[in-house]
């Protein structure tokens, strides 16, 4: 055995445009390094409360209880799942791709028996088939929804589902994992009653917390059960002891993990929330020009698109993974294959937080016409990346 463990890792230097994680700031990975401190120490408590303070800015919401979870996503969703929901009660979970197909699995493990509503793969939630489902199906506690469908790379509007679901008396969920930092998301205003998000995607810190908030319908909910939360580490009244005043031990925070993401809301203020949303359409609208002008097609329907992830289709003859391998190989680029019934037909590009930007844009553009070239895929050098200049100045007009 060769015993590489006893050498230092040593790390490729990635340009990463996948689904997530998405490249991280040196700023982030140097907060990171500052000395540990306890949990229970009242300079930690400071930078808990900054943290609070800027994830309310971000999910722009006055709720108390808005904390990042020691978690990434997926235990999001499980603790919003096993908050909300007991044996018994029913759910409706909006399915267009593998993550609203996650949360449907979650909430069924929850013990609610639980209603799927099934859009294709590449579409939004029709609002016409979930009435139909509320008016079929009698005292629906909640609705999940997944805002930034990331399989798919499809962004599902929110507010009139909200309406809609609200006239039902039912709750409202929404995943916010690709969309909290990289699209226009409002808790307040849209009267979402629990959201959650993850840190390595549009927030920009590495993978590892999961920023959940609770509004105070959910919270009456969660107050009012008559059953235990099945889980122990995702109780959310339990986390609020430790989050509020009482600061009572319920688990050993990451400590240098929220570091790192007070760090980049601290860059998220610094650059303005508009200016950052700005930016991701931005680079967006050019990475799509230039696929376009590459010759390939866009999965997702143009006014459904998301900005921090293009799922770009794999034309005819051409081996998905094996594009895949040499961007990483030998250009440093990560791209993501696809999930479920797209994959092999599917590279899921992504331009998130540290990662959205058009230098990115033209490295992967100008990758894809060399490996596409060489796989003997007619490509015109240099197209893709004027249509993406051209796309960066008119956005600008
Ligand atoms: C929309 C969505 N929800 C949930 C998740 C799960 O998050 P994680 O992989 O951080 O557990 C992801 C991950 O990509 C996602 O894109």
């Amino acid at each position: 055995m060769n015993q590489t463990y006893l050498e230092e890792f040593k790390n490729p230097e990635r340009i990463l445009l996948g689904a997530g994680p998405s490249s991280v700031h040196p700023r982030v990975l140097q907060a990171m390094t500052k000395p540990v401190i306890g949990h229970l120490d009242p300079d930690f408590f400071q930078v808990m409360d900054e943290v609070g303070e800027m994830l309310r800015n971000v999910f722009h919401t006055n709720n108390f209880m808005t904390a990042p979870l020691s978690s990434t996503g997926t235990g999001a969703m499980e603790a919003a799942c096993v908050n909300i929901l007991e044996d018994g009660d029913k759910v409706i979970i909006c399915r267009n791709g593998y993550f609203g197909d996650r949360l449907s699995d979650i909430a069924r493990r929850s013990g609610a028996e639980t209603i799927i509503l099934d859009a294709p793969w590449g579409k939004p939630i029709d609002i016409n088939a979930l009435e139909h489902e509320l008016k079929k199906h009698e005292n629906v506690k909640m609705v999940g929804v997944v805002h930034a469908e990331t399989s798919t790379g499809v962004l599902t509007p929110l507010t009139e589902i909200i309406e809609l679901v609200h006239s039902h008396n039912a709750l409202v969920l929404v995943d916010a994992v690709t969309s909290l930092g990289g699209h226009d998301f409002r808790m307040d205003d849209w009267d979402i009653d629990i959201a959650y998000s993850a840190s390595q995607k549009c927030l920009g810190s590495p993978p590892g917390l999961a920023p959940i908030t609770i509004g105070p319908r959910a919270e009456e909910v969660i107050n009012n059960r008559t059953s235990d939360v099945q889980s122990f580490y995702f109780n959310l009244k339990d986390l609020e002891t430790y989050w509020s005043q009482t600061r009572a031990y319920h688990h050993t925070s990451p400590i240098s993990m929220t570091y790192a993401l007070r760090e980049s809301l601290r860059m998220m203020m610094e650059e303005g929330l508009e200016n950052r949303i700005n930016r991701h359409a931005k680079v967006a609208s050019a990475l799509r020009a230039g696929v376009s002008a590459i010759g390939l097609d866009i999965l997702s329907d143009e006014e459904y698109r998301l900005n921090p992830l293009t799922p770009v289709c794999v034309p005819d003859g051409i081996d998905e993974a094996d594009v895949r391998r040499q961007l990483l190989q030998d250009y440093n680029i990560e791209v993501s294959g696809a999930l479920g019934e797209l994959r092999g037909k599917v590279w899921r590009v992504g331009l998130m937080g540290e990662s959205a930007r058009e230098t990115n844009v033209f490295a992967f553009l100008s990758a894809m016409e060399s490996i596409l070239s060489k796989s003997g895929y007619e490509v015109a050098y240099g197209a893709s990346l004027a249509a993406a200049q051209r796309a960066l100045i008119t956005f600008d007009e």
